[in-house]
């Protein structure tokens, strides 16, 4: 990729990014098939937006990027992360593949080390994993408090959240911490009440964990509830360490998203098909802690909207790799390259209830990656093989390992 400087410090004025071999613009009014593909394509971008896709030879600009017929497509957005936590648990992933099995109690483990961290710690950990992301094509990030539980811990985690993302989620009801144990219902209380208060300012989301270990469908409706009165769109992770109701709860609140997913029964999918809210499927998680992968086939057959996220965290999923996660859902969760493809763009864009992310098309975000490779598929096609080679974030051009903090 030829280019007129390193990373852009500004978006002022107009950029042409120029010879793209293969565009995807998920805008199938636009180009062919579902995600809208044109080949020898040039995108014009004006600040942080798109102003035109086209093909053929590129108008002038103020500066030019020459794709070299490479692959373009929208940046990833990742819909699910719990970007901001200190602490390591390699030990315990060790162990799982020594045959422990993943339980929701591991999470208190990383509460210890993020309440013990002082804020320069947590925004540096938390700023070089975005920057890791980023250099792999994610252009928009969700980030989930759930590592804090108190008041001051969960509003600090989301307060650092913000700096790195309007996209951020209150988990208070992530696990009962050690402090409560045997007095689920009190934490709830205070997760509705003060902890909410405190948190809300930093937040677009609330979310709650509503598995066997965290908990129960009357406590993730409450808190769900409580958000929704303080203004927070709902969010739920459910379904992932066995089957429960977690799903039609999400569907019944009319939840954007509902993440994990790995255990369904036929009344879940109906439900999720006949709603507004996605099915956000992690498979990275199911990876590192050896669930079965949900039927991802069975999800968009039945005309569920399907996301990928990466859902980065130190306990069941330590990746920032979106192509990692199209990886597996092509080879184990049996979605077609183009299809993971636009669950990693449009699809996260469709769980965040955002218009502007996920496609390229005139108004849209200026966020889109080049792939040293001729087409998207070759994301499913070369598995570990880190193929970005240019990221551009609302107009902002960034190369991999340019703006990685040390
Ligand atoms: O989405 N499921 C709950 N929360 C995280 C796990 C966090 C952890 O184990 O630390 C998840 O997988």
């Amino acid at each position: 990729v030829v280019d007129d400087g390193r990373t852009t410090p500004a978006t002022a004025g107009t950029t042409v990014v120029d010879h793209i071999g293969l565009l995807v613009t998920n805008d199938p009014a636009r180009g062919a098939g579902p995600l809208g593909v044109l080949h020898d394509a040039h995108l014009v971008l004006d600040g942080d937006r798109v102003v035109a896709v086209g093909t053929g030879p590129a108008p002038a600009a103020d500066r030019r990027i020459d794709a070299g017929g490479r692959c373009v497509l929208p940046g990833f957005v990742d819909s699910h992360t719990h970007l901001v936590f200190a602490g390591d648990r390699s030990a315990e992933f060790a162990a799982r593949m020594a045959g422990r099995p993943y339980e929701a109690g591991g999470i208190r483990t990383t509460v210890d080390a993020t309440r013990a961290a002082d804020d320069g710690r947590l925004r540096r950990s938390a700023a070089r994993r975005r920057a890791e992301g980023r250099a792999a094509g994610i252009t928009t990030v969700e980030i989930k408090s759930g590592y804090g539980l108190t008041s001051e811990h969960e509003a600090r985690t989301l307060r650092l959240g913000r700096e790195l993302t309007p996209e951020t989620t209150f988990l208070g009801a992530h696990v009962v911490p050690a402090e409560y144990d045997g007095r689920a219902d009190d934490y709830v209380e205070l997760v509705c009440g003060p902890m909410l208060t405190a948190c809300a300012p930093h937040a677009r989301w609330v979310d709650a964990f509503c598995e066997r270990g965290a908990f129960d469908v009357d406590q993730c409706r409450a808190v769900l509830d409580a958000g929704r009165r303080a203004g927070l769109g709902g969010r739920l992770h459910a379904n992932q360490l066995g089957p429960g109701p977690g799903v039609r709860l999400a569907v019944e609140l009319g939840c954007a998203s509902v993440d994990h997913c790995t255990h369904l029964d036929d009344g879940d999918v109906a439900a999720l098909a006949g709603s507004a809210t996605v099915a956000t499927l992690l498979p990275a998680s199911d990876f590192s802690t050896r669930q079965p992968y949900p039927d991802a086939r069975r999800l968009v057959d039945a005309g569920v909207t399907v996301a990928l996220a990466t859902n980065a965290n130190p306990g069941s999923s330590h990746t920032t790799s979106m192509a990692f996660c199209i990886a597996l859902a092509v080879r184990e969760m049996r979605l077609t390259p183009d299809e993971a493809v636009w669950a990693a763009t449009a699809g996260g864009a469709a769980a965040l209830r955002r218009d502007d992310l996920g496609r390229l098309a005139p108004g849209c975000r200026a966020d889109l990656v080049v792939l040293d490779a001729p087409d998207h598929v070759h994301l499913a096609y070369r598995p570990g093989v880190p193929l970005v080679s240019v990221t551009i974030e609302a107009g902002r051009v960034r190369f991999p390992g340019a703006d990685a903090p040390d």
